[in-house]
């Protein structure tokens, strides 16, 4: 508790490791609130579930808390899970993919994610995972970084027709991207412009931060 109060001074780490795919895992009290941090990028919690949480908004509370199936690609410490489960009271079942299993560790200590009853996390690359699936999702959430960096699968027209594959009618994908540079604006730019699913139709959102741009993939009913 008294390092919960001392953050709104300065930030406390109160963990610190490594992994195969990070060079660095932070958990920091900050403003009062436990937050998880790659070496250069909010991972967790803070600014990251800020920005999720204004996504999950423009799709709609309401129309989320009834859905049946989410896929949360990249689930660090699990802040749109919680944003999920309590704060629009989602009941279905969530399944999240994380591809660092020391992430997942983390998950489960620091952010009580396994106290969460209608949650499954596969330890799994994101790719792969969409590839096998043969469930349907109602809400397929894409937010997988290494670091501040996007793999390039996300951006090809394979990996996005696959995503529209796996939406049923009337359902959503979000996807969370980063822009540092003109480069990276270009790449969200043509991303959009050339993304052709016969029965998906594509939208970026209004920026809430400088470095971040949200995606909003919706399926049409067929
Ligand atoms: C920004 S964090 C996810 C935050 C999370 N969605 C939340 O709401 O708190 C990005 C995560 O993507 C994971 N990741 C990176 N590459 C991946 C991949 N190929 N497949 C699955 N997860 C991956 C990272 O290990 C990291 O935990």
């Amino acid at each position: 508790m008294i390092k919960k109060i001392l953050s709104y001074l300065t930030p406390i780490t109160i963990f610190q490791t490594k992994s195969d795919l990070s060079k660095s895992i932070e958990v920091t009290w900050n403003n009062g609130e436990l937050v998880l941090d790659s070496k250069n990028a909010n991972y967790s919690y803070g600014s990251l579930q800020r920005i999720l949480r204004y996504g999950l908004k423009e799709i709609g509370f309401s129309r989320i808390q009834p859905m049946q199936d989410i896929l949360v690609l990249g689930v660090a410490g699990g802040s749109v899970i919680k944003t999920l489960v309590d704060e629009i009271g989602f009941k279905g079942k969530i399944t999240g993919v994380e591809l660092d299993p020391e992430m997942a560790r983390i998950a489960n200590t620091y952010f009580q994610l396994d106290q969460i009853k209608n949650v499954t996390i596969i330890v799994d690359d994101a790719f792969e995972f969409v590839l096998k699936t043969k469930q349907k999702y109602d809400l397929i959430i894409i937010d997988v970084f290494q670091d501040t960096n996007m793999p390039n699968f996300l951006f090809e027209s394979f990996f996005s027709n696959r995503i529209c594959h796996l939406l049923r009618n009337n359902g959503f994908a979000l996807f969370n991207t980063m822009i540092l540079n003109e480069i990276q604006n270009q790449r969200n730019k043509n991303f959009i412009a050339e993304f052709h699913a016969a029965s998906c139709k594509i939208r970026s959102l209004p920026r809430l931060e400088t470095h971040n741009e949200l995606i909003i993939i919706s399926k049409l009913e067929s």
